[in-house]
């Protein structure tokens, strides 16, 4: 069985399958989101903040995303990876904005690409769909324009805006986009743009009436403790699991209990006896 493709996606909407998407950000965690099943894989930006220890998405690159892309495809072998566009790599022109997507494809391997914005967007994601390279849009709040919003803040709560976000999701699907993602959006909203559109909705804190539900591999894993997203349910305690299995292993190496004979190669031991004469 090859990858799940957009066609698939497309059915997936059709037959009110929900769809799970996960991020992930190296071969590890490709693996394993692949051999769970995870349908469709996104390399998200939030690699800059979850990976890199930057403060936001701002800082990360297209290499670096290209980077992390090529180590997640070859951890995959059913899931369709999405790399996301990082922050001006789409928006000075529509050319740059094309040669990015296509290198998303050629260098980063990866089957889709992901931006963010609505209207003001969809002309470039015209272009790159007509291209032939698959489009994930990105509306409510988009974290590239943090410092527009002044925070992560949930968006489309009042009737102007919440307008202007059916219409962004209207343009997307328009311009050829395969999903949209809804971040931060109120439920109600979610479900009335769901039912809008023909595409699938993916949403991340945007209530249950979405077509599919994205996370970030290390919030539902548990594996930091210093900050729980509202939008997160953990399914895991990553962070302990992984420090107490740390601990046992520093306990065992102090102690001597690790490594055991089975851990060891082994060697004749007459060889050593000669060595020790001939160095004698
Ligand atoms: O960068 C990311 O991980 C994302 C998702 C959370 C949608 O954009």
């Amino acid at each position: 069985m090859g990858r799940v493709s957009v066609r698939d996606i497309r059915g997936m909407k059709c037959r009110g399958e929900k769809i799970p998407v996960v991020t992930a950000y190296d071969y590890t965690s490709a693996q394993i989101a692949d051999a769970a099943g995870v349908p469709l894989v996104l390399v998200g930006d939030s690699l800059g903040m979850v990976t890199l220890g930057y403060e936001n998405t701002i800082p990360v690159s297209m290499e670096e995303m290209l980077h992390h892309s090529r180590a997640v495809v070859k951890g995959t072998s059913k899931a369709f990876v999405i790399l996301d566009l990082p922050f001006l790599s789409y928006q000075i022109t529509d050319d740059e904005a094309l040669r990015n997507a296509g290198r998303a494809l050629q260098e980063g391997a990866a089957q889709a690409v992901k931006l963010e914005g609505g209207q003001r967007v969809s002309a470039t994601v015209k272009r790159i769909v007509e291209t032939g390279i698959p489009v994930m849009g990105h509306i409510g709040l988009t974290p590239q324009s943090v410092h527009v919003f002044g925070g992560y803040r949930a968006r489309g709560q009042g009737k102007k805006e919440a307008l202007e976000l059916v219409r962004d999701a209207q343009a997307l699907q328009g311009a050829g986009a395969f999903a949209v993602v809804l971040e931060l959006v109120p439920a109600p909203l979610s479900r009335l743009i769901t039912k809008q559109l023909d595409i699938p909705t993916i949403g991340i804190g945007a209530g249950p009436h979405c077509d599919g539900q994205v996370q970030v591999f290390h919030d539902i894993l548990g594996l930091y403790t210093d900050f729980v997203p509202k939008h997160t349910r953990r399914y895991a305690e990553g962070f302990e699991v992984f420090r107490s299995a740390l601990e046992k292993f520093i306990e065992d190496t102090r102690s001597s209990v690790f490594p055991s004979e089975d851990e060891t190669v082994s060697m004749d031991e007459s060889v050593i006896q000669e060595i020790e004469k001939t160095l004698s």
